[in-house]
């Protein structure tokens, strides 16, 4: 038996993102060394008491939870860990920050700006752990091309390219979700896949100044629960521009119907020296162009980033090459807050940096109805 304190986890919601932190959180062990604590899997929370049991029992949660306001003042509970939908991120996020519990929450961090601002300020005025799940920060590669921008390795940032493109809502077929209802979504591909890639290019680029952009619902109605049809009232797709503080330009495609796009999220970094490229579904390898003059003819180089130097976590997984994939982002930012927690140290990215995204998204909103450029404040 183990001699370390246990940090118990409450888990709000067990479908998709439940089963993948749920796995995360059992695949902390390969960080064991690391925390003074044992994570432990102490409550999932469901609506539907059976169907929550079930992923409570596969993955090895100790209790069942149909209330989340039950899981959020349960004085056993160390951490609250947020997997619902964007409606519920707010009440849930503040509630557990007031009951002194450190929260993560999945993203887009809230529905608007000022419900991000209420979770941000109620984080910081009771002195919680906040983490927003902005997950592709934390695969290496998008790691190693942080620092290379940072080192100056490709000069200074002219442009930065984004595209989240995915085709999972082309069919008729697709029943009315939530995703389909802005009042529990916020928006549709701007914000779902929006916010990774606005995210992204924050870490990457730096702040946003400006920005414009127009979306589009190609399939305004689906069928419900109920089998009748409902209005969709999030977007399908959407582009935008930005300009970033430092002068660089941002050109943004997000889409729910890019057929062959199962989970497409690219971007690519142009600078005065040289261009960086990544691609999700090849996640290990980034690719790196530098002009040095010295090799005309010089292509783009395939960097496979499963070494240290490059990769923060190298340690803790496997031998160089042995590559790593979508689920060890989610290990790699639950152990960063666990860190955190034990270190009463940064978090990152955390509360900020969700509502600095959810600004964009705002702004985006803004510029959209009035066909302009909207600054960020
Ligand atoms: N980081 C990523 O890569 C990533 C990927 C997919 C989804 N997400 C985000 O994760 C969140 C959840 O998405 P999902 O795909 O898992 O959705 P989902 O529909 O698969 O699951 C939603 C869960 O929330 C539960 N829920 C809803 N309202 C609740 C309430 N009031 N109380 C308790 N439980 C409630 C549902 O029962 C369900 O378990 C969203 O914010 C989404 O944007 C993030």
């Amino acid at each position: 038996m183990s001699e370390k304190r246990a940090l118990n986890i409450g888990l709000i919601g067990y479908q998709f993102m439940g089963r993948a932190h749920s796995h995360a959180i059992k695949a902390l062990h390969v960080f064991g060394d690391e925390l003074p604590f044992r994570p432990v899997m102490r409550v999932i929370c469901g609506r539907n008491e059976a169907a929550a049991r079930k992923v409570a029992d596969h993955y090895g949660w100790e209790r069942v939870e149909t209330s989340w306001e039950n899981v959020v003042a349960d004085p056993e509970i160390d951490v609250i860990d947020i997997v619902t939908p964007g409606d519920t991120h707010c009440p849930i996020a503040v509630a557990a920050a007031e009951a002194g519990k450190h929260v993560i929450c999945e993203k887009p961090l809230a529905l608007t700006g000022d419900e991000a601002r209420r979770m941000h300020e109620a984080a910081v005025r009771n002195k919680v752990k906040h983490v927003v799940n902005f997950n592709y920060r934390q695969v290496p590669a998008v790691i190693h091309a942080h620092r290379l921008v940072t080192e100056g390795t490709i000069g200074d940032v002219c442009s930065f390219h984004g595209s989240y493109r995915q085709d999972w809502s082309m069919s008729p077929d697709v029943p009315f979700v939530w995703r389909f209802d802005e009042k529990v979504a916020g928006a549709g591909s701007m914000a779902d896949n929006g916010s990774h890639i606005i995210d992204l290019a924050r870490y990457l680029v730096g702040e946003f100044a400006e920005v414009t952009g127009q979306s589009t619902i190609f399939r305004p109605e689906r069928v419900g629960a109920d089998g009748k049809p409902k209005p969709v009232t999030t977007d399908d797709a959407a582009v935008f521009l930005a300009r970033f503080r430092d002068g660089a330009l941002g050109f943004f495609h997000t889409s729910r119907f890019c057929p062959g796009h199962k989970n497409g999220l690219q971007f690519e970094i142009n600078g005065t020296k040289g261009s960086i490229r990544w691609d999700l579904e090849r996640l290990n390898e980034l690719e790196v162009f530098v002009d040095d003059g010295a090799a005309p003819g010089a292509e783009f180089q395939r960097i496979m980033v499963t070494e240290g130097g490059a990769h923060p976590y190298v340690g803790h997984w496997w031998p160089p090459g042995h590559i790593l994939g979508w689920e060890h982002t989610f290990v790699h930012q639950l152990y960063a807050l666990l860190k955190a927690i034990a270190e009463d140290g940064p978090t990152s990215p955390d509360f900020e940096d969700g509502l600095k995204c959810q600004l964009v998204i705002d702004a985006l909103a803004e510029a959209e109805k009035s066909r302009g450029w909207v600054a960020l404040k």
